[in-house]
């Protein structure tokens, strides 16, 4: 049975080279800013779908959930920190959008750079801190039925549509 820490990790590899993917659109501003806003728009999906709908909620709905209820005192702290930091993100990316809608292109593009920033340090703090102690307080057993789930969570959400972003991005 897979590790189901692997699939948090691969998932934010794919979510990281999305992120350097907008930053890399900077010059289409300047040259075909059209193509910017449709990029964007597209990205903005992607973040949405993928890393919210697929990834955010196998952390939220099942991994955060059931390391809060093996250790209590982890609400309060670190997990905390981590859903709260899942809502900024929306709005973030609400802000985003609304700029590329107005054809604000330059300030959208500062707007994500924030948004980068924020979800590198963010995916940061899971892979060497929360993925860590997850490890840590899981027995082997426990960390296969969080696999089976985290598994089921994606057939629920479409298998199909989470590679087409996957290749997207790739
Ligand atoms: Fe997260
Ligand atoms: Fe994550």
């Amino acid at each position: 049975m897979a590790n189901p820490v692997d699939l948090l990790i691969q998932e934010h590899e794919v979510i990281t080279k999305a992120l350097n993917n907008v930053l890399n659109l900077k010059e289409l501003i300047q040259s075909d800013s059209k193509k910017f806003q449709t990029e964007l728009n597209s990205y903005i999906h992607f973040f949405r779908n993928y890393a919210d709908n697929f990834h955010h909620q196998k952390e939220e709905r099942i991994l955060f959930v059931q390391m809060n209820d093996k250790q209590n005192h982890l609400s309060d702290g670190i997990i905390k920190e981590m859903y709260d930091n899942h809502i900024v993100f929306r709005e973030m990316l609400a802000e985003i959008e609304k700029l590329n809608n107005e054809s604000k292109f330059d300030e959208a593009y500062i707007a994500f750079e924030e948004y980068y920033n924020a979800l590198l340090d963010h995916i940061a703090v899971e892979d060497f801190e929360i993925f860590q102690i997850a490890l840590s307080i899981f027995s082997k057993e426990e960390l296969d039925k969080l696999s089976f789930q985290f598994d089921d969570n994606d057939r629920n959400l479409g298998l199909d549509n989470k590679k087409s972003m996957e290749d997207m991005v790739n």
